[in-house]
């Protein structure tokens, strides 16, 4: 049983839960998640290691209310315990030499973002943040961003809050500058991470995205975070979660996850041609 320590909400769907896990907080870095189950007869889920402290023996993690699981966890209250925490799994994010960075994060992928941001400013790189919102009331973890940035760049889609716009305007803006940085890092919602890369492969960049957002079960076994990585077939949850960006088929994956679906044809043309003229 791993005891809930601290509990607080982000915004108005989003928790954050710190939570003692000694093992997980001993061995886990940026990049890898672990798999909880909030009760006996819970399904299992992944969540991504958002913060962790090895000294004192916790792990924080940030998620969204978005199904039956992490709503049953959100009615958990500090003091109280989820039933099993399995991890730290997945690779870790490789960041080893990197001088300057730039990470541009979406949504609730800013959570993943966060550890690997914190990891490389502890460790004297250079690092540059864009995060993005639809508006001021989902914007999340701004404070904690511009404590552990040398540039930190907040847009939100109706400028609500910060630079108005997507992320890849003050993406290409930076680009286009004399910023050279030794890689981005982009997590967030898959047609975000679609368009960065479309930018920074024609700025010869390289980029390293997150696959974690598509991971269902985190076990190797349900399929839902296939990937086409060039043209061979990858899991999310096994092979990474952290690819090159410019081999990702985006396209594939978006439709596979069924978002396209979902999301019906009109909206993602939409949104397509938001990204294209910002
Ligand atoms: Fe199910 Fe990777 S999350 S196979």
């Amino acid at each position: 049983m791993f005891e809930i320590l601290e509990k607080r909400y982000l915004n108005e769907n989003v928790i954050l839960m710190k939570i003692l896990a000694t093992n997980v907080a001993k061995n886990v870095m940026p990049g890898q998640f672990i798999i909880l189950r909030v009760n006996e007869n819970g399904e299992r889920i992944p969540l991504t290691v958002a913060d962790y402290n090895r000294e004192k023996g916790t792990i924080t993690i940030i998620f969204q209310i978005a199904g039956a699981t992490t709503k049953l966890l959100s009615k958990l209250e500090e003091n109280e315990k989820i039933k099993d925490i399995a991890g730290p799994l997945g690779k870790p994010s490789k960041l080893e030499g990197l001088k300057k960075v730039l990470i541009v994060g979406g949504g609730v992928g800013c959570a993943i973002c966060y550890p690997i941001a914190k990891h490389l400013f502890k460790n004297n790189a250079t690092v540059h943040i864009i995060t993005g919102f639809k508006n001021k009331d989902l914007v999340i973890l701004d404070e904690e961003f511009k404590a552990i940035s040398n540039k930190f760049i907040l847009t939100t889609d109706d400028g609500s809050k910060g630079e108005k716009g997507l992320v890849t305007k003050p993406l290409e803006n930076l680009l286009n500058s004399n910023e050279k940085y030794d890689e981005i890092i982009t997590i967030g919602p898959l047609i975000m991470m679609k368009f960065v890369c479309e930018i920074t492969k024609k700025y010869n960049v390289k980029t390293t995205v997150s696959m974690n957002p598509i991971m269902i079960d985190g076990t190797g076994m349900c399929g839902g975070c296939r990937v086409n990585v060039g043209g061979k077939i990858r899991f999310a949850c096994v092979d990474g979660p952290d690819f090159n960006g410019h081999l990702i088929d985006f396209d594939e994956t978006i439709k596979r996850n069924k978002i396209y679906e979902n999301f019906e044809k009109k909206a993602y043309e939409k949104t397509c041609n938001l990204y294209k003229g910002s």
